[in-house]
């Protein structure tokens, strides 16, 4: 079956099989780097596209300082829906972190894509897709950042989320060292 058809078979199963607004992953099915998230949030089911938040803008500058362009990578998150609770007071939707059920239902759309992509090199962002993919639930991102993991069958670059640098202005510095260091690894042994 054509790329493009097996893709848009995947994306439909994925569709149906959930209760809620997917924001499934986007991007060139032909890239050679995939980056992988957490979830959703609420931005990014409004418009139902990955990363278009806040997180958004951090993955921008992350691709002008190893300069990639959006079109030139395939995006997407381990969990497709948003994974919140009701604020009681308020009544509105407050993010949460996706649980076991979740992520082990989505990790399956998840390990879909990459099938269909192949992508050279996976880039996490946080323990949670770093978790799933490495299928390894001690592993910490905070040890395992900015250098290549190979699991036999995928090369991993993980890095931290980039809300965590937003929430911690100490992680700024690392960050910047490890996408230095992803740069590299690009530009030496991905050409
Ligand atoms: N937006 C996403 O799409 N994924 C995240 O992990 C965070 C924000």
């Amino acid at each position: 079956m054509l790329k493009e058809k097996e893709y848009e078979v995947v994306k439909k199963a994925c569709i149906e099989d959930s209760e809620e607004a997917v924001v499934f992953g986007e991007g060139n099915l032909d890239a050679k780097i995939v980056l992988v998230g957490e979830a959703p949030g609420s931005k990014e089911v409004e418009l139902k596209r990955p990363f278009v938040g806040q997180a958004g803008k951090n993955l921008d500058e992350f691709l002008e300082v190893v300069e990639l362009n959006r079109e030139d990578i395939y995006i997407t998150n381990v969990v497709k829906i948003r994974p919140h609770r009701i604020n009681e007071k308020t009544g509105r939707k407050v993010n949460r972190p996706p649980n076991k059920k979740e992520i082990e239902k989505y990790s399956r759309y998840l390990l879909e894509e990459l099938n269909i992509i192949k992508p050279r090199l996976i880039v996490t962002l946080g323990n949670v897709p770093l978790k799933t993919l490495t299928d390894n639930k001690e592993i910490k991102v905070s040890e395992a950042h900015g250098s290549v993991i190979d699991t036999g069958d995928k090369m991993i670059f993980p890095l931290y989320h980039p809300a965590a640098v937003i929430y911690n202005r100490k992680l700024k510095s690392v960050y910047l060292g490890d996408l230095l260091k992803l740069s590299k690894y690009i530009n030496g042994s991905m050409r």
